[in-house]
């Protein structure tokens, strides 16, 4: 189903609804152009997940943790990673989240779980950007 919004606030409103149903194994892969929109549905995410701390791009963290009450929450922005080697080394492979959310999840070939992948564009307007999310 692909969805549209029209400002940030509506990306997040989103991105809260759509945590309620994750659960903990969960990896969620968000591809999509620069500005699309994916870090602004993390960060409703985070919140709907019981994390009440600003949420921020870990573009040059490569990683960053939201801890709850009950979770671990890993938040992975892959636009600089190259290979599977730099995977390796961000610790992606170490499994220690209990949700996971990785930008830029086409720069790596992850075959180690099974993700559910979302989409980002731009829309027509100015602010509208289109997410899909499978059904
Ligand atoms: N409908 C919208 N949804 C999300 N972000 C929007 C929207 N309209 C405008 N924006 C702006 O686009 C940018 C999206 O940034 P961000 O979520 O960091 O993108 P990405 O993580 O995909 O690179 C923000 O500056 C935000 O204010
Ligand atoms: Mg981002």
């Amino acid at each position: 189903m692909i969805y549209t919004t029209h400002t940030p606030e509506e990306t997040a409103e989103l991105g809260k609804k759509f945590a309620l149903q994750l659960k903990k194994g969960d990896t969620i892969c968000l591809d999509g152009e620069m500005g699309a929109g994916k870090t602004v549905f993390v960060q409703g995410c985070a919140k709907a997940l019981g994390f009440n701390e600003p949420v921020t791009s870990p573009t040059f963290t490569l990683c960053n943790e939201y801890i709850t009450k009950e979770l671990k929450i890993l938040h992975y922005d892959l636009y600089r990673i190259m290979d599977e080697d730099d995977l390796f080394s961000v610790g992606f492979y170490d499994n220690d989240g209990d949700i996971v959310f990785v930008e830029w999840a086409g720069n790596a070939d992850i075959t180690d779980r099974k993700c559910i992948h979302l989409k980002f564009s731009y829309g027509s307007g100015n602010n509208e950007r289109n997410i899909e999310i499978p059904d």
